[in-house]
């Protein structure tokens, strides 16, 4: 078999293309080469050199000239995988090709990923995690990182489940982000996966993380990704205009300042998974009709946490946003596991006076209530 012959005999099964993986390169610019079906019809081809790995959109019309001029051109062996099948092919470089073919552990592959039905699998190579230690050397889920892994994945869903069909460009703000793996997996998933020009910058408190995040981002050439080392209480942010705002477990009241800024400045989703929720339980007392709520501490923090998070959602509804709550994950990984989902829908904004009266009867203030009382509510009337 000649190469053409093999390209012909992969654009006719395209179909059935899962991915392609080029190693061994003879005189190839790139050490390695992934090319992997995405969404759509489309594709990805990934080109590793020693120290990056840079990513390229392939449209499904354009497979055939790809598979000629970029994925088949100077490498030893290359593996194409399919739903059903596998095809080695091993060349030695002077137009000698030998094409072994399989029965493919794709199938397999495809199918513990559906019953995972995570949109990052376990195996799939993305390199920045392996660097933040979500990810081991050969791919796996490294044995500490399961639970968070679970977290970032299902967050990745839940953004996925309202974004079906996502603009062009797209800026998001990550509050009191951390080590950002989700920041990190969140810019991967958009700009890798659905293909949207991404600007995400990650704001924490944490100088040395901060750092450490912003290395690894221009380490992979993850333009339109940074880090901001900032008080998000206090700290002059964004100025432009921003669409979505996320937060993960951002502590106690830095959640509200995430979600007022939303509000404030007109970003059309938030996605909002609170912890620590000590504003109300460090005021609240027992008194009336409610201290059956403030006599045990478990139940304070609990009842205190859920007050919280009922306020915030019902301000960003008088707010104009259409509210999901959702218990993204199982207790068992987080117990912090109430996200708050919201999508802004043009509605004009209703006062939040039952809010308050609500509050002043417990005799507590909160931050989103107090934030959006001080500074108004929206100033741009939302995102396209
Ligand atoms: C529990 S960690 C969560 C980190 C990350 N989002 C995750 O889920 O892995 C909370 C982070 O919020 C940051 N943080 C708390 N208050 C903040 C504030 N006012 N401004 C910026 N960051 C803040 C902390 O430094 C910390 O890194």
């Amino acid at each position: 078999m000649t190469v053409d012959e093999v390209i012909l005999s992969v654009t006719e099964e395209a179909g059935k293309l899962v991915k392609i993986v080029c190693s061994s390169p003879i005189g190839a610019e790139y050490k390695k080469q992934i090319l992997r079906r995405i969404e759509g019809g489309r594709f990805l081809l990934e080109r590793y050199t020693p120290d990056k790995v840079f990513h390229i959109p392939i449209d499904g019309k354009d497979l055939e000239k790809c598979l000629k001029t970029q994925v088949f051109a100077g490498y030893k062996q290359t593996e194409v995988y399919f739903t059903d099948s596998a095809l080695t092919v091993l060349t030695n470089g002077k137009g000698t090709v030998t094409v072994r073919r399989r029965k493919a552990e794709t199938l397999m592959e495809a199918a513990h990923n559906r019953k995972k039905k995570y949109i990052f699998a376990e195996g799939e190579d993305i390199p920045a995690l392996k660097d933040l230690g979500v990810f081991t050397a050969e791919n796996k889920v490294a044995a500490s990182m399961q639970d968070k892994f679970r977290q970032i994945n299902r967050f990745i869903e839940t953004v996925d489940d309202v974004l079906r069909d996502p603009p062009k460009e797209l800026t998001v703000l990550d509050f009191g982000c951390g080590k950002s793996y989700l920041t990190f997996l969140l810019y991967y998933y958009l700009t890798v996966k659905k293909s949207v020009k991404t600007r995400v910058i990650g704001y924490d408190l944490k100088e040395d993380v901060v750092e450490k995040c912003n290395a690894a981002a221009k380490k992979y050439g993850y333009e339109g990704l940074e880090f901001i080392r900032a008080d998000v209480s206090k700290d002059r942010l964004y100025g432009e205009k921003t669409d979505m705002v996320v937060t993960l477990h951002a502590c106690d009241t830095a959640t509200d300042h995430a979600l007022y800024f939303a509000v404030k400045h007109g970003a059309k989703y938030i996605f909002s998974v609170p912890c620590c929720q000590h504003e109300i339980n460090a005021q609240i007392r027992g008194k009336d009709d409610y201290e059956i709520f403030t006599g045990h501490g478990l139940i304070k923090e609990r009842f205190s946490a859920l007050l919280t998070d009922a306020v915030r959602v019902k301000a960003l509804e008088n707010a104009g946003y259409r509210v999901d709550c959702l218990e993204f994950v199982g207790f068992d990984t987080s117990p912090k596991n109430l996200m708050i989902r919201a999508t802004f829908t043009g509605a004009p904004p209703v006062n939040n006076e039952e809010l308050k009266s609500l509050l002043s009867k417990y005799n507590v203030r909160q931050t989103l209530l107090d934030l959006l009382d001080e500074g108004g509510q929206r100033k741009t009337g939302g995102t396209k």
